[in-house]
């Protein structure tokens, strides 16, 4: 199967109640980890480069190792999604260069620092849906600015994320302007605030509903039932990876992420993408560790890299299995 764009992937999603994990690549192994996993568990994948990954891979390496994928599992449907545009012009660059799917972050300003205010945000992503749609590009936007409740701190990760404290309502998306931001953006998908933020330490003790507000996503799709739902920052950051990367060395503090309960909650109110990249990174990290004080001889890369390959391998899967894209891989139509 070609590459499909996420409108197409999401409106199944929907109308069979599952969600899809969006999950973030940038090397060789994460590819073919995410697509072993795919094919493994039949299902449907989103693959998404971020501006960090484009920097680290080059936007030529990821489109030609995406396209390796689309020939390698023809039956998987695959959608190239990518993840924070900072503008729209960043997303005119993803389109001609193949990607079905782009995201205008317009809650931050082009710095992807700084929280943009609203008629800013309506402004970017509307312009960039008329473009994408033009050719059948899909378009995510973003209302609500990613951060801790706990904290009430913004979380930069991978060069993007807002700076500095940020207020309450920041932090939350609000239901009634989410339902003018689509009526008047057109977005596909819209990714909303509800406690959570990139990278490995979201909540400094396991979330209850103070912290990580799944309510709200109850909330807002009561109010826009037919817009596809985006959960960013939901790596689970499972705590057995976290005890073999203390282990073998590595330093990671006291940290939680979003429990897979709390995003089948969220899959069950219209989230339908569901984006992680730490956990992936996490548990490659952990298992190259593990291999190379395990063979303290061995200087073959590809077996360090293989031992990463597998354990992100594993994560996917029960990713795919746990938010029911498990077996849709041949029902997208
Ligand atoms: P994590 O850092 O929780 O994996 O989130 C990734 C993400 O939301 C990418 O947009």
């Amino acid at each position: 199967m070609a590459l499909i764009n996420l409108r197409r992937l999401l409106d199944h999603a929907a109308e069979n109640a599952y969600g899809v994990p969006a999950f973030n690549v940038n090397n060789l192994e994460q590819i073919q980890a995410i697509m072993e996993a795919a094919e493994q568990t039949s299902s449907p994948v989103i693959l998404q480069a971020s501006a960090g990954a484009r920097k680290y891979a080059g936007e030529a390496f990821l489109r030609k190792m995406v396209e390796a994928a689309v020939e390698a599992y023809p039956r998987i449907p695959i959608v190239l999604h990518q993840d924070h545009g900072a503008s729209p012009a960043a997303c005119v660059q993803s389109i001609r260069s193949g990607f079905t799917s782009v995201m205008m972050d317009g809650s931050l300003r082009e710095d992807a620092k700084t929280p943009a205010d609203y008629a800013y945000n309506v402004d970017v992503t509307r312009r960039v849906v008329d473009m994408a749609h033009a050719v059948g590009v899909s378009v995510e936007g973003e209302l609500g600015c990613l951060g801790s409740l706990e904290s009430g701190l913004a979380g930069e990760e991978d060069g993007v994320g807002a700076e500095g404290a940020l207020s309450h309502d920041q932090l939350l998306t609000d239901p009634a302007q989410a339902a003018d931001f689509v009526a008047s953006t057109g977005v596909d998908a819209l990714a909303i605030a509800i406690g959570t933020s990139h990278g490995a330490y979201k909540f400094t003790r396991q979330p209850s509903g103070d912290i990580l507000a799944i309510d709200r996503i109850q909330a807002i799709h009561r109010r826009i039932p037919d817009t596809h739902l985006v959960m960013h920052g939901s790596s689970s950051v499972p705590q057995e990876w976290l005890a073999i990367l203390r282990e073998f060395g590595g330093e990671i503090r006291e940290t939680y992420g979003v429990p897979v309960e709390e995003i089948q909650e969220g899959i069950r109110h219209g989230v339908r993408k569901v984006n992680i990249d730490t956990d992936i990174r996490l548990v490659m990290t952990a298992a190259m560790r593990r291999a190379m004080a395990q063979d303290r001889a061995e200087f073959d890369p590809r077996k360090i890299l293989r031992a990463a390959k597998d354990a992100a391998r594993a994560l996917c899967a029960l990713r795919f299995e746990a938010f029911g894209a498990a077996g849709m891989a041949e029902r997208v139509g």
